[in-house]
């Protein structure tokens, strides 16, 4: 996570936080709350989202292209907020560009594989994370021996951009997705998609109070925070009054972006600057 040679940058320049549209806005936000001095430009892939039907070569590509972009924004990192991104590309990104750069699927691993008492964890994300079986490669070497049980819940993203967040139909197929795992006796559950965080209670009211939940977004920020420190990166003042904290960057219309993000963090983000992100 932490490349040997990393540029760097001074402490006060943004941090840029990417995912393949709006789900993103869950690390976004946690990022928001832990680092409250820190500025962001966040890039939203509205017009290729999703990424969680695509193969690893678009993912990786589409990712290439947004880091470059972001690094014209003089971002002092890149939080890749996306875990099919994460999944399929961070490796790739770690190579090319000379920031450090961290993703959100091992920050999870490492909370769930310290969490679990069973040795049964459960992944829910998209299909292509849970096909790279990256979650389970990653717990396995920090925990050797213990069971991993993938299952992709590709409805839930759609559910959540269409605000159903507590609602009947949400609960229903939550219900038939989670089945499997509530069989087999898991005592720990990663939210491994950008969305899920969003749906944590109806998750956590199917599995039961005994399943600890597991929220990259928020382990990540975390991370990032240490990261930061060590690095001495971590901003220690407050931007100056009047200066603009967030930036948001799109690449389609940025209406609906601009009404979910409203309806999840609570700052009054007013506009988002829709860019052709193929150029880059
Ligand atoms: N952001 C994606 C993820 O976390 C979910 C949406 C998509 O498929 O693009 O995997």
């Amino acid at each position: 996570m932490i490349q040997d040679m990393v540029k760097t940058y001074p402490k006060d320049a943004p941090i840029g936080v990417f995912d393949s549209g709006v789900g993103g806005l869950t690390v976004f936000r946690e990022i928001m709350r832990q680092m409250p001095n820190e500025k962001i430009v966040y890039f939203g892939d509205t017009a290729r989202v999703p990424y969680g039907s695509k193969s690893k070569e678009t993912v990786t590509r589409y990712s290439k292209q947004i880091a470059r972009f972001l690094q014209t924004q003089n971002v002092k990192t890149i939080v890749v907020a996306c875990n099919t991104a994460s999944a399929y590309a961070l490796e790739e990104l770690e190579a090319e560009i000379d920031i450090p750069v961290i993703g959100v699927v091992k920050p999870g691993a490492k909370v769930a594989a310290e969490s679990t008492v069973n040795g049964k964890i459960g992944v829910i994300a998209t299909e292509a994370t849970i096909g790279s079986k990256i979650y389970s490669q990653y717990i396995e070497e920090l925990k050797p021996g213990v069971s991993i049980s993938g299952k992709a819940c590709p409805l839930f993203v759609p559910l959540v951009e269409e605000g159903l967040l507590q609602d009947p139909v949400t609960d229903e197929i939550a219900r038939r997705y989670l089945a499997e795992l509530i069989d087999i006796d898991i005592d720990t559950l990663i939210l491994g998609c950008t969305h899920y965080p969003l749906i944590r209670s109806t998750v956590g009211k199917i599995m039961g109070e005994k399943v600890t939940l597991v929220n990259p977004a928020y382990e990540t920020a975390r991370e990032l925070k240490e990261m930061l420190g060590k690095l001495g990166m971590l901003n220690d003042s407050a931007p100056a009054l009047g200066s603009e904290q967030y930036r948001f960057y799109v690449s389609d219309k940025a209406d609906k972006f601009i009404r979910f993000a409203n309806s999840i963090i609570k700052y009054g983000i007013l506009s988002a600057k829709q860019i052709n992100i193929e150029e880059y």
